[in-house]
């Protein structure tokens, strides 16, 4: 089969992750989660001192910490200055502060330039997860896939994965970081006009999987 580059693009607790290894796994493709990047450089300004409520600031350290994204989907990795960081990028304190960060244009411009040089090196097609990456990073992907859900789903899930989550802080939380990502001025959170709309909120992963996969071989 010719090798396929896929978008995924859609707010956070809609499966964006989960059906993308799932897809990726079952296909033999590469996979990048693109947000673990963005988490990955916030969580180097956090550790570094930086105050992520400064943008110049943000943007004179964001070439500094070097960002090295694994795409085997069934054990993704991220090192920052050589240091496995997927631990550390998952914590709420990281999780409240991503959007500031990512919403600098010169981060932006520093962590697509990544971006497009994994999907190029992956000879053997990749799915690429994220928020812009069919009209941004990636317009010319064989397939763009954008995923939704309601918000209650969204939090539901969300609040599941973490112990002892409360579901309505959860939910507050993640519409308010949906809005500052759709908000921003560059590459905002945004379906691209040639994606495949798919509503998870009825859907259980796997329905969410075995569509994405047929819509996949479509494009081989
Ligand atoms: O997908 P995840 O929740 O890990 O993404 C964390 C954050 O990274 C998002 O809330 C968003 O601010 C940022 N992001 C982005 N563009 C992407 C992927 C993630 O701005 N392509």
């Amino acid at each position: 089969p010719a090798a396929v580059i896929v978008a995924i693009d859609g707010p956070s607790g809609t499966g964006k992750s989960s059906t993308s290894r799932a897809v990726a796994a079952k296909l033999g493709l590469s996979y990048l989660d693109t947000g673990a990047q963005y988490r990955a450089i916030t969580w180097w300004m956090l550790t570094n001192g930086v105050d992520v409520t400064d943008a110049a600031a943000v943007a004179t350290a964001s070439a500094k910490p070097v960002i090295d994204s694994g795409t085997d989907p069934s054990a993704p990795a991220i090192t920052v200055d050589g240091q496995d960081a997927s631990g550390p990028i998952r914590t709420q304190e990281v999780t409240s502060r991503v959007s500031a960060v990512s919403a600098v244009p010169e981060v932006r411009t520093r962590i697509t330039e990544l971006q497009r040089e994994i999907a190029r090196a992956a000879g053997g097609g990749i799915v690429v997860e994220g928020r812009d990456i069919g009209t941004t990073v990636l317009p010319g992907a064989d397939l763009k896939i954008f995923l939704t859900a309601s918000a209650e789903a969204r939090a539901a899930r969300r609040s599941g994965e973490t112990k002892g989550a409360d579901v309505a802080a959860t939910k507050e939380a993640l519409i308010k970081r949906d809005a500052a990502d759709s908000g921003r001025k560059t590459s905002p959170l945004a379906k691209a006009d040639d994606a495949v709309e798919v509503d998870t909120t009825d859907l259980t992963l796997d329905q969410v999987i075995e569509c994405v996969v047929t819509l996949v071989e479509e494009k081989r």
